[in-house]
């Protein structure tokens, strides 16, 4: 049979995205000029088109026109979230819209139109510009207390600043107390830096303070690495005396504490910080990821003065500073509120985001934090997370089970489902196909 018209069109035009004949973000003919550059009608070459957005291959901005996709990545901005082999993605949460490409347009004009970009163009203070530093701190006080911009460093995101502490702070051979279920990057930095993770028992993502204490007796412990507002994977949010104690055990056996906030701003009224609680040994990391942009690579390290030179020097050792550009776009957003506006939003999509989740699956045994793109779901006893994922895969979804996030050598039985970047539209059939997959594995036990 013949291949309608408008699908050749769209086959050809497939094909020159696939081999980078036609780049990303290259702008396409308007619909008009392309029917007339093809021969055929404008209700063919807007199929075409319309074929194309459908396979993720191109993307219609209202106002602006049809541009090509970058392939390499995974799409969020108002298609669905895949990942590279085209599954639906939910092990990576990847929070974002399509309005978040004019907060980057803005951002760039207001950058052009400044004075002195020159600046931007050199190399730059190692804890990053001065005026930037400060404000970035003084955005912060309101959560963590006053915090000395001396003492702030910028850098190329979360995932950097838990880099240069383990490379400016920690040695081989350190032994550092984690939950036994963790954030994976800080898993792979310890395996590369040969840190020794010790698993101390907790509660839904809240470290026991006993256990914490039996660890520090069995061995000597050099740091302690904690997410006490808004734990990844559990959503968790530690209260003020499970904070207060886990202190008093990381003063006596002389700990440093890592507290990990990237996910914090989910949280509109936690408990006071472990930097404000204990500023003399705790290191915060902290990260504009999931407030406004993954992809940007900003975040920041609240450290005792003692430890700044060392944490200049891995700065130095590993990026030299975080790009002037991306801290110019991000303090300027702190600066007109853009930022504050980002995490209510992100706050309240999460919200309806979980009670998806709950509607679909349940919510009794979920693990989450009310405002997550994340949830934990622990299987029942004898069902395995691996056949599940088998299943979803089948059917176009990915997932993952604990493996990734465990400390211990046994691994719990549970899925994680990361969803901050899945059109929400589609999110309650996804989850129904989640609950079927647990479902039919229950059974086949
Ligand atoms: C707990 C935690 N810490 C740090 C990071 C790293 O964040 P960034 O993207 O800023 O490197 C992540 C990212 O997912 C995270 O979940």
């Amino acid at each position: 049979m013949k291949k309608a018209r408008y699908k050749d069109l769209a086959d050809r035009l497939s094909t020159a995205i696939q081999e980078g004949k036609l780049a990303p973000g290259t702008k396409l003919p308007t619909h008009r000029a392309f029917a007339e550059q093809c021969n055929v009608a404008l209700a063919t070459a807007t199929r075409a088109y319309g074929e194309l957005e459908r396979r993720g291959m191109i993307v219609g901005e209202a106002g602006r026109g049809t541009f090509v996709r970058d392939l390499g990545l995974p799409p969020t901005l108002g298609v669905r979230q895949t990942a590279n082999d085209g599954l639906i993605d939910l092990v990576f949460n990847m929070p974002g819209d399509a309005a978040d490409a004019d907060m980057l347009r803005a951002g760039l004009r207001r950058i052009a139109a400044a004075g002195d970009l020159e600046a931007m163009l050199r190399y730059q203070p190692h804890g990053g510009r001065t005026h930037e530093r400060r404000i970035i701190a003084e955005s912060l006080a309101s959560r963590l207390g006053p915090i000395d911009p001396e003492c702030l460093l910028v850098t190329s995101g979360g995932q950097h600043g838990l880099a240069i502490i383990a490379l400016g702070l920690l040695q081989r051979g350190d032994g550092v107390a984690t939950d036994t279920l963790t954030y994976p990057g800080f898993k792979s930095l310890a395996a590369l830096q040969g840190l020794d993770l010790i698993p101390v028992e907790g509660q839904g993502g809240v470290m026991d303070p006993d256990d914490l204490e039996r660890q520090c007796r069995a061995r000597k412990l050099q740091a302690l690495y904690l997410m006490p507002t808004v734990h990844n994977p559990l959503g968790a949010v530690m209260d003020e005396a499970t904070r207060l104690h886990l202190i008093e055990i990381a003063r006596k056996h002389d700990l440093l504490i890592i507290e990990d906030a990237a996910y914090a701003f989910l949280e509109p009224d936690p408990p006071p910080s472990l930097v404000s609680l204990a500023p003399e040994r705790t290191v915060h990391v902290g990260s504009f990821s999931k407030s406004l942009a993954t992809g940007l690579r900003l975040g920041y390290v609240i450290a005792p003065a003692i430890q700044i030179d060392r944490l200049l020097e891995a700065i130095r050792a590993t990026t030299w500073n975080a790009p002037a550009l991306i801290s110019g776009l991000i303090t300027g957003w702190i600066e007109d509120g853009t930022l504050e506006n980002s995490e209510k939003s992100r706050r309240r999509d999460g919200t309806e985001r979980q009670r998806l989740c709950r509607t679909a699956l349940g919510g009794s045994s979920i693990l989450s934090h009310r405002n997550a793109g994340f949830a934990w779901l622990p299987l029942e006893k004898g069902v395995r997370a691996e056949p599940i994922v088998t299943r979803l895969k089948e059917r176009g979804i990915s997932a993952c089970g604990a493996e990734p996030f465990a400390t211990t050598v046994a691994v719990p039985q549970a899925l994680r489902l990361a969803f901050g970047g899945i059109p929400k539209d589609e999110l309650g059939a996804i989850f129904q196909t989640v609950r079927q997959a647990i479902a039919g594995t229950s059974m086949c036990r």
